[in-house]
């Protein structure tokens, strides 16, 4: 039996509606971005979203390199600390490199901007946002994605790589826990 006790999860988007989205994503960066881009997916949250998002960049015709950057804002319960440590650094070199810096949730934007400055203060070219999901009402500091999934009302969510203390990230689609 798992530690915490697990319950119900409802749908907000499902796999299909995410699987579109990715698609679509994935063409708006192939018009924006140049073919040969970095992206440097956050984990560990990032890790679902950027495995479905390369792939559909290579069908859009792009040559994405990947790398992934472990940073650390909350502990295991539902509030962001407000402390960004980075856990694991990328291994690539960034100087001269047009990023796609990628998360599943941007909410105080704290963590995402945290990482865009230490990557533009290494000599990126340029670094642009890709966010799965937006909670435009939790921002704390100035930060919007260049490109967004979904936005999404101010719940706790779960599924397709976002966690509650750790679980959750199997679930093929995105929900809130049933009370
Ligand atoms: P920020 O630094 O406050 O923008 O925090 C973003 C990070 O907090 C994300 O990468 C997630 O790991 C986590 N997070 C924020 N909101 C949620 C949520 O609703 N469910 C799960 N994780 C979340
Ligand atoms: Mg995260």
């Amino acid at each position: 039996m798992p530690p915490v006790e697990i319950r119900n999860v409802s749908t907000l988007f499902s796999a299909e509606e995410i699987a579109a989205r990715v698609e679509g994503l994935a063409g708006e960066i192939a018009e924006a971005m140049p073919e040969d881009i970095l992206v440097i997916a956050i984990l560990k949250g990032g890790f679902v979203f950027a495995a479905d998002l390369i792939r559909a960049l290579h069908g859009a015709g792009m040559y994405p390199r990947v790398d992934f950057m472990t940073l650390s804002s909350y502990g295991v319960g539902t509030e962001s600390s407000g402390n960004v440590t980075i856990v694991r650094d990328i291994s690539d070199d960034v100087q001269g490199v047009d990023i796609l810096l990628l998360d599943d949730i941007l909410e105080s934007g704290r963590t995402v901007a945290a990482a865009r400055e230490l990557l533009l203060s290494r000599g990126a070219r340029s670094v642009k946002l890709c966010m799965l999901l937006d909670k435009p009402g939790k921002r704390k500091v100035e930060c919007e994605a260049d490109f967004c999934g979904f936005s999404v009302p101010d719940l706790f969510v779960v599924g397709y790589g976002l966690d509650f203390a750790h679980y959750y990230r199997d679930l093929p689609f995105i929900g809130t826990i049933d009370e």
